[in-house]
């Protein structure tokens, strides 16, 4: 298949001026605090992490997607490090086995870089990835993202690359945000408050409802572009999921393969299991402010809801289907 092909990126010289045109742009934004102070803007109809703002406009700007690519899009904390560690499994499968995989000496995060947040946070543009040139590989490059579909850079949109999403029930994606960015203080308490700000929509790539939905309507419009996947479905049968997730980016498995046991091979060397208690998952950083343990905790389905009496549960229930109301979107309730 043929790449599409873009208009040429915008010059070199223009990243000079982009410090100064994205502290422009800051100075006009609407300004938030997320949870323990975040610094956030309403950029493009959400809310961006201010140190992030330049990293997603250069993105946009900049970014040329091949049609081979694959990008994993989620909102934090709702399964993007299993995934990124499935997909590249798949991809991966006919050059690395489950006992020399790079999976057993590099955090997901690392095999699978995300756009904004450490690919295009240099000062320097990466040229492989602006670039509407491909240079022929074995596998395809595979980006994960946390911008929201209606934010992507145009050329994600345009090309013929996938678009894989993985979303996961609120009340437990609030849980594990919370223990995430409190790992290092364990004076803080999740409470109510907690879930209530995150319903109402400002916390970093919020809000929430426009994140999902944007994907989950695109999943709609184009199946063959977009594939949005449920962590809870996941979480309940990973086999079935795994076999859809193959087709859908172009790798199938072959009926031998099946009955070698390779998908169950790579659902077993991806579980929250097995990748905790990788060395290299327990020790080291991703980003300065991310140990790799912390993208690895319980992995549960239902926890959210135990943090809530069951007057706010309902009326928190009554929120969310109210912003998800005809969009035929749903999420199990325990
Ligand atoms: P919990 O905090 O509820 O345990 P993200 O990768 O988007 O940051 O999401 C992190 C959440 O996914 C955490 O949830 C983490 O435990 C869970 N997770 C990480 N790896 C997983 C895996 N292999 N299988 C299932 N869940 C996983």
């Amino acid at each position: 298949m043929e790449d599409t092909k873009f208009t040429s990126p915008t010059s070199f010289s223009e990243t000079e001026d982009l410090d100064q045109e994205v502290q422009e742009l800051l100075s006009s934004l609407p300004k938030g605090k997320g949870w323990f102070g975040a610094d956030l803007c309403q950029c493009q109809g959400f809310w961006c992490q201010t140190n992030f703002l330049r990293n997603v406009i250069c993105s946009q700007r900049f970014f040329q997607s091949h049609d081979q690519d694959i990008i994993l899009a989620s909102f934090p904390k709702s399964g993007t490090t299993w995934l990124k560690a499935l997909i590249f499994s798949i991809v991966n499968r006919s050059r690395y086995t489950s006992s020399n995989t790079p999976l057993l000496t590099s955090s997901p995060h690392k095999l699978v870089s995300f756009l904004e947040l450490d690919l295009f946070d240099k000062k320097e543009l990466p040229i492989d990835l602006i670039s509407t040139t491909r240079t022929p590989s074995t596998s395809p490059r595979l980006f994960a993202t946390h911008i929201p579909y209606s934010s992507l850079p145009e050329s994600i949109k345009k090309s013929n690359c996938r678009i894989v999403y993985i979303c996961r029930n609120p009340f437990d994606v609030v849980v594990s945000w919370f223990h995430f960015l409190t790992q290092h203080k364990h004076a803080e308490k999740l409470d109510e408050e907690h879930f209530e700000s995150f319903f109402k929509g400002e916390v970093a790539g919020g809000p929430f409802w426009d994140h999902v939905l944007g994907f989950w309507k695109e999943s709609l419009e184009r199946p063959h572009k977009v594939s949005f996947l449920m962590y809870d479905d996941m979480k309940e049968d990973i086999v079935t999921h795994l076999k859809r997730l193959a087709e859908f980016i172009g790798y199938p498995f072959s009926t031998e393969e099946e009955t070698q046991g390779v998908i169950r091979e790579i659902a077993t060397l991806c579980s929250l299991k097995s990748l905790k208690d990788l060395e290299v998952n327990k020790s080291g950083n991703y980003l300065p402010d991310h140990a790799n343990n912390s993208f690895f905790r319980k992995g549960k389905v239902g926890e959210g809801v135990n943090y809530l009496s069951s007057s706010t549960k309902q009326r928190l229930e009554n929120v969310m289907q109210e912003k998800l109301s005809g969009s035929g979107l749903t999420f199990k309730m325990s």
